[in-house]
C-alpha cells in the first residue's frame, strides 16, 4: 500500500468530478495534502464533506481557462499559499464530440483551452524550480487511449489528447534533470459524468472492452501508483488502461 505525507502538497485539477474527484479523495486518505481545483465550489465542498482528512484537503475554485496564459504565475500564488509541490494530477478536462461540419475556431479554442493549453502552462509554473521539491516530484495528466485511436466523430479530442500526450512526453526530457517525473494515463471507458451520455453507451463501443467499462478507481489507482515514490524510475511514459481492449 502506498502512503503519502501532510507535508506533501499536490495539485489536483478537475477534483469536483469524477476521475479526478476520485484522485483527490483516495490521495487524501493516503495521507497525502491535496489542492483540489475546479470550478463547481458546491461539487468541490461535496467532495470534501466525503474526505478522510478534511484538514488536509484544500479548495481552490478556478477557471483554468480564464486568465490561461497566467497559469504559471497561478501556479506560484499557489505555491505561496501552501508551498512547494510534490506533484500534479491534471485531470480537468472535456470531451465534447465534434463530427467535421461542427467544427470551427471556436470548438478547437474551447477544447484544446482545457485539454492541451493549461496542462502545459500548469507544468511550466510546477516546473519552476522554485515552485517544486525537486526530486519526488511527479506529474500525472489524464490524456485518453482517443489519442491512439482517433474515434470517429473526436477529432479535436483525440488531437488534444494526442497532443497532450506527445508534449509530454517531450517535457520529460527536460524536466529529469531536476528530478521531476511526468507520466499521462490513456483511460478507455471510464463512468464518470462525461460519459454519461447514451452516445458512449453504443454495443460497438462496450464491446470493445473485455471487462466492460471502468470505475472512477481503476484510474486513481494508476494515478496515485505514478505520484508515489514506488514508481520513481518511471517517467516518459504513456499507459493504455483499458482492460486489454482494443489496443
Ligand atoms: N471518463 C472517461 O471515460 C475518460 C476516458 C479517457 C480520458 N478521460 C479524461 O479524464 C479526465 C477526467 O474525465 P472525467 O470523465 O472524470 O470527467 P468529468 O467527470 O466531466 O470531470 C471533468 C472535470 O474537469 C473540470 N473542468 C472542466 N473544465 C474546467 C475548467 N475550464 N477549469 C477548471 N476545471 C475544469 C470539471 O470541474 P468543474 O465543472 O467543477 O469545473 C470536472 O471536475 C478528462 O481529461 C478526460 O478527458 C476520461
Amino acid at each position: 500500500m502506498t502512503f503519502f505525507t501532510k507535508d506533501k502538497f499536490y495539485i489536483v485539477t478537475g477534483a469536483s468530478s469524477g476521475i479526478g474527484r476520485t484522485t483527490a479523495l483516495l490521495l487524501n486518505e493516503l495521507g497525502g495534502s491535496v489542492i483540489a481545483v475546479a470550478r463547481n465550489k458546491n461539487r468541490l465542498e461535496e467532495m470534501k464533506t466525503n474526505c478522510k482528512n478534511p484538514q488536509n484537503m484544500y479548495l481552490e475554485v478556478k477557471d483554468l481557462t480564464e486568465d490561461i496564459e497566467n497559469l504559471p504565475i497561478y501556479v506560484k500564488n499557489l505555491k505561496d499559499k501552501y508551498g512547494k509541490f510534490a506533484g500534479m494530477a491534471y485531470c480537468a478536462g472535456i470531451g465534447i464530440r465534434n463530427p467535421l461540419r461542427t467544427i470551427d475556431y471556436e470548438t478547437i479554442k474551447k477544447i484544446f483551452d482545457i485539454n492541451y493549453i493549461a496542462p502545459i502552462l500548469m507544468t511550466k509554473g510546477i516546473a519552476d524550480k522554485r515552485n517544486n521539491i525537486g526530486k519526488g516530484c511527479s506529474l500525472v495528466y489524464l490524456s485518453s487511449i482517443d489519442a491512439k485511436l482517433s474515434s470517429k466523430g473526436q477529432p479535436l479530442y483525440s488531437g488534444s489528447k494526442a497532443a497532450l500526450s506527445a508534449t509530454i512526453k517531450s517535457l520529460s526530457k527536460e524536466v529529469v534533470q531536476n528530478g521531476i517525473r511526468m507520466n499521462c494515463i490513456l483511460p478507455s471507458m471510464i463512468v464518470t459524468p462525461m460519459t454519461k451520455s447514451d452516445e458512449f453507451h453504443t454495443n460497438e463501443i462496450c464491446e470493445q472492452y473485455p471487462f466492460g467499462w471502468g470505475e472512477t478507481i481503476d484510474v486513481a489507482n494508476m494515478i496515485i501508483f505514478l505520484l508515489s515514490d514506488e514508481s520513481k524510475y518511471i517517467s516518459g511514459q504513456n499507459y493504455v488502461v483499458d482492460s486489454g481492449g482494443v489496443l
